[in-house]
C-alpha cells in the first residue's frame, strides 16, 4: 500500500486541492478509480478511432472524391464528380517526341510503390508514335481478340463484372481526349442526357461517336452494357484504339480486394492478360514473382487501392530491358519490329509462354548496344466516379541503349542503378538470363567516361529522377 501511495504521491497534492478532505485511505481508492476510468476512456477512444479509420479506408467518395462516407466493400454509389478544366495540349501529337522517362536512381535499388500525384492534363499522353502504336494495337485486336481484350462477368459472392466500368472507361477517354487533344479527336454527342445513366462531363449529353481526325477513323460508343452485342468488350477495344496505353480495370470485391475484371492488354511485352485476368491484385503480383511484394508492397498497395479518391490520380514508372532482332528493322514489312507487343526475342513465342516464365530459352539475337532496348512504362491509376472501378493505364516506351549516351548524365546514372540491383531484382529483370547485362554495362560505362572527359562537369549534378 505504501509503495502504491509513494508512486501516486505526485498526484496527491493536486487531488487534495480538488477534494480538500481526502485522506490516505480515500486517496488509495480514488486514484485507482480515476486511473481505471482514464485508461478505459483512452481505450474506448482508440476503438472508436480504429473503427472510424476502417470506415474511412472502406469508402472515399463525394463530389470531389475526398469526402469519406460509410460503404460496404464491393459497393459504390456513383459520384457526381466535377472534373477540373483540362488544358488543350499546345503541341500536336505528331510534333511531340515521346517523353524520355528515365526512371532509375543512382545507387541501391529500393522496392517502393513509387507513386506520385498526377496532374489531370497528364493523364493520357500522345506523341509522334501514335499512328504506329494504333497500327500495332489494331493488328493485335484483330489477330488475337480475347487474348488481348477481356471483360469478365460477375463472380457471385466474390466480385462484380468489369462490364459497366468498361463502358465508363470509353466515355471517360472520349471526354478527356477531345478536350486535351482537340485537333486530334472530335466527338459528337447524343441529343439529350436522358438517354442513359452514362452522362457526359459537366452534365452534357453522353458522347455518341469519336473521330480520330488524322487517322480518318470514327467509332460509335456503346451507351451501356446492353447497347448491342458484346458492348463492354467493344468498349474495351475502342478504348485500346484511342490511346497508346494498355488498360486494366480493377473492381473492388466483397472482401475489399481489387480484382482484374476487364482489360485491353495489347502490348505488354512480358506478361499475358490470360494469365492474370480475374486475379486479385496480390495474386497478379505473386504469380509473377515480383520481388519483395509481400514484405514491401502488398500492405501499402491494398491500403492505397481502398483509399484512392476520385480526384487524386497518380502515376508511377518502371523499367526493363529487352533484346530485339535487328538494329535496322524493315518497318514496311513488319508491323512491330521493336517487339513492343511481345518481347519474343527475350521470352520466346507468346503462346508457348507458361504463366510468367519463358517455356524455353529463345534463340536470342546477339545483344549489342543497338539491339538492346530500354523498356520503360509510365502507369497511371485513377478511380472512375460512376462505377468506382480503378483504371490502371500502362504506356510503354522503347529506346535503343545506344541512344542513351546522347542524354546528359543518363549513362552513368543507369550504370549505377544497375549495379544497385539486389540478386532478386536482377533475377526478376533478366540480369542473369537476358543476355544483355554485360553488353549494357560495358556500353554505359564507356559512354559515361566519354561524357565526363567531354564535359569536364560533375555529371552527378545531372541527377533528375525520374526523367
Ligand atoms: C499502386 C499500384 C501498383 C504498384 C505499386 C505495382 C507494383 C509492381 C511492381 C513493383 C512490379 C514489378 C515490376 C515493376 O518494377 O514495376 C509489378 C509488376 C506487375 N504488375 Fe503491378 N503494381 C501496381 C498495380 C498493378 C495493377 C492495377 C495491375 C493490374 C493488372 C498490375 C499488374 C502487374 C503485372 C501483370 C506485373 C508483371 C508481373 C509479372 O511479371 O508477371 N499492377 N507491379
Amino acid at each position: 500500500m505504501s509503495h502504491l501511495l509513494q508512486s501516486f504521491s505526485g498526484l496527491r497534492q493536486p487531488l487534495q486541492s480538488w477534494i480538500p478532505r481526502l485522506d490516505a485511505r480515500g486517496f488509495c481508492v480514488v486514484v485507482p478509480v480515476l486511473l481505471t476510468a482514464t485508461i478505459s476512456l483512452v481505450y474506448l477512444n482508440g476503438l472508436v478511432n480504429t473503427y472510424k479509420s476502417r470506415l474511412a479506408s472502406e469508402a472515399p467518395q463525394k463530389s470531389t472524391g475526398t469526402e469519406k462516407k460509410v460503404r460496404k466493400f464491393g459497393e459504390w454509389t456513383p459520384v457526381d464528380f466535377a472534373y477540373p478544366p483540362i488544358t488543350a495540349c499546345p503541341q500536336e501529337p505528331a510534333e511531340s517526341d515521346p517523353i524520355p522517362y528515365r526512371p532509375f536512381r543512382s545507387g541501391e535499388y529500393h522496392v517502393t510503390m513509387g507513386i506520385r500525384s498526377m496532374h489531370w492534363d497528364e493523364w493520357i499522353e500522345l506523341d509522334n508514335q501514335y499512328e504506329k502504336y494504333h497500327r500495332i494495337r489494331e493488328h493485335r485486336i484483330r489477330t488475337r481478340g480475347p487474348r488481348v481484350i477481356r471483360v469478365l462477368p460477375d463472380n457471385p459472392g466474390i466480385v462484380g463484372s468489369g462490364a459497366d466500368a468498361a463502358i465508363e472507361t470509353i466515355h471517360e477517354l472520349a471526354e478527356y481526349l477531345s478536350r486535351r487533344f482537340p485537333t486530334t479527336f472530335k466527338v459528337e454527342r447524343h441529343a439529350s442526357n436522358q438517354v442513359s445513366s452514362q452522362k457526359g462531363w459537366g452534365g452534357a449529353p453522353p458522347i455518341k461517336s469519336i473521330q480520330i481526325i488524322p487517322l480518318r477513323k470514327s467509332y460509335d460508343l456503346p451507351l451501356d452494357v446492353n447497347d448491342g452485342e458484346n458492348a463492354a468488350t467493344r468498349a474495351m477495344e475502342l478504348s485500346a484504339l484511342l490511346v497508346q496505353e494498355d488498360l486494366a480495370l480493377m473492381i473492388e470485391g466483397m472482401d475489399g480486394r481489387y480484382y482484374f475484371q476487364a482489360g485491353a492488354i495489347c502490348v505488354p511485352g512480358f506478361w499475358r492478360i490470360q494469365d492474370k485476368i480475374g486475379l486479385p491484385l496480390d495474386e497478379i503480383h505473386t504469380t509473377g514473382d515480383v520481388p519483395r511484394y509481400k514484405d514491401k508492397l502488398q500492405m501499402s498497395m491494398e491500403r492505397f487501392f481502398q483509399r484512392l479518391a476520385v480526384d487524386k490520380p497518380v502515376a508511377r514508372n518502371n523499367y526493363f530491358f529487352q533484346v530485339v532482332k535487328s538494329a535496322s528493322p524493315d518497318a514496311i514489312e513488319d508491323i512491330d519490329p521493336e517487339e513492343l507487343a511481345w518481347a519474343e526475342s527475350s521470352n520466346g513465342t507468346e503462346d508457348a509462354f507458361s504463366h510468367t516464365h519463358p517455356a524455353h530459352q529463345p534463340t536470342r539475337p546477339t545483344p549489342t548496344p543497338s539491339t538492346v532496348r530500354l523498356r520503360t512504362e509510365r502507369q497511371t491509376l485513377r478511380r472512375l466516379p460512376r462505377t468506382g472501378a480503378i483504371l490502371f493505364t500502362i504506356r510503354t516506351y522503347l529506346t535503343p541503349i545506344d541512344e542513351l549516351s546522347k542524354e546528359p548524365g543518363v549513362a552513368r546514372r543507369l550504370a549505377s542503378a544497375l549495379r544497385g540491383w539486389g540478386e532478386d531484382i536482377g533475377t526478376y529483370k533478366g540480369k542473369f538470363t537476358g543476355g544483355w547485362w554485360d553488353v549494357v554495362l560495358d556500353y554505359l560505362d564507356k559512354a559515361a567516361d566519354k561524357e565526363a572527359d567531354r564535359s569536364g562537369e560533375d555529371i552527378r549534378k545531372m541527377e533528375n529522377y525520374p526523367f
